[in-house]
């Protein structure tokens, strides 16, 4: 599974960067907004850094606003993956973009009817939202399920990108479901790493080196 970042902070995307986790980032307008940056300036400094695909949201909701944002924000580099929203206005946008060779990802999907359109459309993302379904009582992992036995039962190519993750556990849980991608926080990125048999057992392990005396160097 692919791990973006979803983030609008340099600094962050810069350092997980260099760990060569990152296969690429998204970004939406209320992380955009956080990240108190101008947008076109950002998404520029984010293709400098990623050379993965990074995804920079449409502002507009109509056909035409769509169709003009699309294509200025392809233009700063080519790694931008348009996005657009799940609506007919948008699902004409990523046809229409699609087919100029813009690569689109579909947010704000929360059934599996949505994502069968996106698919149909030629989006090369559906972005799947599990954190808002479960923040409504709703099974959020089994919509990315449910999406993997459409797309699979008819060889879509469109890649699920598990988006709106909260914990590890979804990380988990998004594999095992087979998720081609997973966007995930930067918090919740460096949490993948704990776990509190490797804290204790490296703390063991460097307190037995001390009493050795010993240097590797
Ligand atoms: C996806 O592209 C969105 O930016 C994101 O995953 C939304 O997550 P949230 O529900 O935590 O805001």
């Amino acid at each position: 599974m692919k791990f973006f970042v979803d983030t609008g902070d340099f600094k962050e995307i810069e350092e997980l960067s260099d760990t060569g986790l990152l296969d690429g980032v998204t970004t939406n307008p209320s992380l955009v907004a956080k990240s108190g940056r101008d947008f076109k300036e950002l998404i520029a400094d984010i293709c400098k850094v990623v050379a993965g695909p990074v995804s920079a949201e449409v502002a507009a909701t109509d056909f035409d606003g769509m169709m003009r944002e699309g294509e200025r924000l392809a233009k700063i580099a080519d790694n931008v993956v348009v996005k657009v929203p799940l609506t007919f206005d948008g699902l004409k946008a990523c046809r229409h973009l699609s087919s100029a060779g813009i690569p689109v990802n579909v947010t704000l999907c929360f059934s599996p009817n949505q994502a069968l359109l996106a698919a149909k459309v030629g989006a090369a993302y559906i972005s799947p939202f599990v954190g808002r379904l479960d923040d409504i009582n709703l099974e959020g992992m089994e919509l990315i399920q449910n999406i993997r036995t459409i797309y699979d039962n008819y060889a879509f190519s469109t890649e699920i990108l598990a988006a709106s993750i909260r914990s590890p556990n979804h990380v988990t849980q998004a594999a095992l479901a087979g998720a081609d991608v997973a966007t995930i926080p930067p918090a919740v990125i460096r949490k993948l790493a704990d776990h509190p048999l490797t804290t204790v057992g490296l703390a063991n392990f460097v307190k037995d080196w001390k009493a050795t005396g010993q240097s590797i160097l």
